[in-house]
């Protein structure tokens, strides 16, 4: 990746300041490692939250925001504290009737028990599904990373994935691959309208079976005698990966021209008629903002798919994770970038990056959200700017540079120079911030009006941006599937 835009002039001093920078970061990150069982065992989502009065739950440690502090480990070479880590998170997967294979949301250590929420104690009580699909992902990266086949091989491990698969690859009335989920069941986990098939959990499912796939067939490659079930098991999710990529790529990703076909397709087809627009998507309700947004030769994934209501949101997480599962051709992936980087003042502006674009606003926002007062427009997940998300998107494009290092010199060079930029704000704002969870406003310029600070992933999120730009990825692993033809080509 590039190197520092300093002029050279003010350089010692500004990398002085810097090094301080990060070395106090690395400090305030260690602060959020806590124990469990009488090892370390993960980060609490933030060091500071008001907490009299209010059972607040930042406390505890999140699967979801463990993702980038276990990466974070794995490269500092702290392997034991994330397979650790990874032990725990299986131990607590559920084995209840109704929710047999799901991971915690959460979980913490009260006088020697361990605690974990499924959901019961959340706001609106609500199950994460992420963190059941984060955990065969997080899995596969520790594995392949340390080369640790002998953890991936072990039974509890094995059993775990088998488990989780029972709950993610069931037959549904819908007869579709893509899984389910209410409202809230991920990152954003306050009412904001994204029930059903929202682009991350999709997303993440993919990267999920894809890992699942590895970690099994590793199993069978040790196996004295080939499993029966993994070999009915493997192609299986095999086929499903196949559907499901071609299912997303089908109907979430846009460009300036798929809009302009969708926009002339016939709509209220009954019967057997070669579908056209299967969703049967009215022309009057695709948005305006798209014409600018998409520009020439942008592309993204829309939030949702529904019959007669698409989801044209622009979710950051779930564009990045296509990148980086590889379910997105390289080709799409340029597209994507070129997206953001035309779309830079909104999704990067002040305080890089948006959440989620654009946000409801008015009597959408009353409706959809139920008035919810935390994700008020321009605010949180409704708009907000959360800087824990950035590194995401530089992994992304440190993925594809590694692959494709001549395929667009002037759009990398561009790309680098923003990411740069980005970076720069965070080292100058963040420290003063007090490392917030998340930024208000159509700029993201003010701190969040009920964020917390010293926020966990924010920190980890930072340091990891830095790591990237760089030094690329330095992580051992491939989520590319042996005889895939696409994938991250
Ligand atoms: C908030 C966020 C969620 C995060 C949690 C802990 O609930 O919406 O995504 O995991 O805080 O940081």
């Amino acid at each position: 990746m590039s190197k520092s835009i300093i002029p050279p002039r003010s350089r010692s001093r500004a990398s002085l300041k810097e090094e301080k920078i990060i070395q106090s970061a690395e400090a305030h990150l260690e602060r959020t490692l806590i124990k469990v069982r009488g090892h370390l065992a993960g980060a609490v989502a933030a060091i500071e939250y008001p907490s009299k009065g209010m059972s607040l739950n930042y406390g505890e440690v999140f699967l979801r925001d463990n993702v980038p502090v276990m990466i974070h480990l794995l490269l500092k070479g702290r392997h034991a504290l994330v397979r650790h880590f990874l032990v725990l998170c299986m131990d607590l997967q559920s084995s209840a009737l109704q929710t047999r294979g799901l991971f915690p949301t959460s979980f913490i250590e009260k006088e020697g028990e361990l605690v974990a929420d499924y959901g019961q104690r959340s706001i609106g009580r609500i199950s994460s599904v992420d963190a059941s699909l984060w955990w065969p992902i997080l899995c596969w990266i520790y594995v392949s990373h340390v080369q640790d086949w002998q953890f991936g091989c072990d039974q509890r491990v094995q059993r775990a994935v088998q488990r989780l698969l029972d709950l993610v690859m069931q037959p549904s009335v819908a007869g579709t691959p893509v899984l389910f989920v209410p409202d809230c069941s991920f990152m954003i986990d306050r009412p904001m309208d994204v029930w059903g098939a929202p682009l991350e959990i999709e997303v993440l499912l993919y990267g999920c079976l894809k890992c699942c796939v590895h970690l099994m067939e590793l199993a069978q490659h040790h196996n004295a005698a080939p499993s029966r079930l993994l070999s009915q098991r493997i192609p299986l999710t095999r086929q499903w990966i196949h559907d499901l990529r071609s299912y997303l790529l089908k109907h979430y990703w846009v460009t300036s021209k798929t809009i302009q076909v969708l926009r002339r397709r016939p709509t209220e087809q009954y019967g057997d008629v070669q579908h056209l627009n299967e969703f049967n998507i009215q022309p009057t309700f695709i948005p305006d903002w798209l014409q600018d947004w998409l520009d020439n030769r942008g592309g993204y994934l829309i939030g949702n798919v529904r019959t007669g209501r698409p989801d044209y949101r622009f979710f950051t997480l779930g564009n990045s994770l296509a990148c980086i599962f590889g379910l997105l051709t390289a080709p799409q992936q340029r597209a994507l970038f070129r997206l953001v980087l035309h779309n830079n003042n909104h999704l990067m502006a002040q305080m890089p990056m948006r959440i989620c674009h654009p946000p409801m606003e008015g009597q959408e926002w009353a409706m959809k959200t139920g008035s919810d007062p935390k994700n008020w427009p321009w605010s949180y997940h409704n708009g907000g700017h959360w800087p824990s998300l950035l590194w995401y998107l530089v992994m992304a494009v440190a993925l594809h540079d590694k692959d494709h290092p001549n395929a667009d010199v002037l759009l990398t060079g561009q790309l680098k120079t923003l990411l740069e930029r980005c970076y720069q704000i965070h080292l100058s704002q963040l420290p003063r911030q007090q490392w917030a969870e998340y930024f208000d406003g159509p700029t993201g310029t003010w701190v969040g009006q009920q964020a917390r600070t010293y926020q966990t992933w924010t920190i980890v999120g930072f340091l990891l941006t830095r790591e990237l730009l760089r030094n690329g990825c330095r992580l051992n692993f491939s989520f590319a599937l042996s005889q895939e033809t696409s994938g991250r080509a």
